[in-house]
């Protein structure tokens, strides 16, 4: 069982902008850390659509999908994608969610459902363990969320997805981390013109 960290990250780390509202989902000017996105054959698939690139950037996207059995989110990230997951959102594995509010757990079709943590991030991650079966947990963000899990030395894979484009302002991905030195071994760099993959290992 691993547990991955996976995030579109601009050029000059950003991995949202300003403003986040759930009608501004990724915040002021990053719509552009997810355009890669939005044309993968394996991402339209799973999202019961046809056509789109099946390119190296589509063999990344179904990797993850095929390798995580379990999510962590924060509530702004739920709060921001639910709309636009729908339905059947793309996980179709349970979803725990960070918050301070109780809320009943909601079971959408496809396999996911969304339940919602107060007791912190480690029992977050000891229930998608056990949720998780054989595969990955996969803690998907946002800032805040990523950042307390790399904090405690929680991630064992961090894959960044470098979009060419400067934000300027917005949430850093690395930032609140104390100052203990952390060493990655690197694992995997795939180039595309839509972005450059970065997969690293911790070393422990
Ligand atoms: N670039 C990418 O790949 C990527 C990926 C995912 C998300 N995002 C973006 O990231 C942005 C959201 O990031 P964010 O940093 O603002 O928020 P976040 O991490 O998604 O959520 C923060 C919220 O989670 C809850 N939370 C976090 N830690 C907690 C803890 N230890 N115990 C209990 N609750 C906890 C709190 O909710 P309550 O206020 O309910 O207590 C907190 O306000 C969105 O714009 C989203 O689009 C980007």
């Amino acid at each position: 069982m691993t547990v991955t960290a996976d995030m579109a990250i601009s050029l000059d780390g950003y991995v949202a902008g300003t403003d986040i509202t759930p009608d501004n989902p990724a915040g002021d000017g990053a719509e552009a850390l997810f355009e890669w996105i939005h044309n993968l054959a394996s991402w339209r698939q799973r999202q019961n659509m046809t056509g789109g690139e099946d390119n190296r950037d589509s063999e990344l996207m179904r990797e993850w999908f095929e390798a995580t059995g379990a999510v962590v989110m924060g509530r702004t990230m739920y709060d921001t994608g639910e709309e636009f997951w729908g339905d059947n959102p793309p996980f179709r594995a349970p979803v725990l969610v960070l918050t301070r509010r109780p809320r009943p757990t909601l079971v959408k079709e496809g396999g996911t459902t969304f339940t919602f943590v107060t007791c912190g991030i480690h029992s977050a991650l000891a229930q998608a363990k056990a949720a998780a079966g054989n595969k990955n947990v996969d803690i998907a963000g946002g800032a805040s969320t990523v950042q307390q899990y790399l904090e405690a030395g929680l991630i064992d894979e961090l894959q960044l997805h470098v979009v060419p484009t400067l934000l300027g302002a917005g949430l850093r991905l690395f930032e609140h981390l104390s100052t203990a030195p952390r060493t990655l071994q690197p694992v995997r760099v795939v180039g595309t013109p839509l972005a450059t993959h970065l997969k690293y290992r911790f070393v422990k």
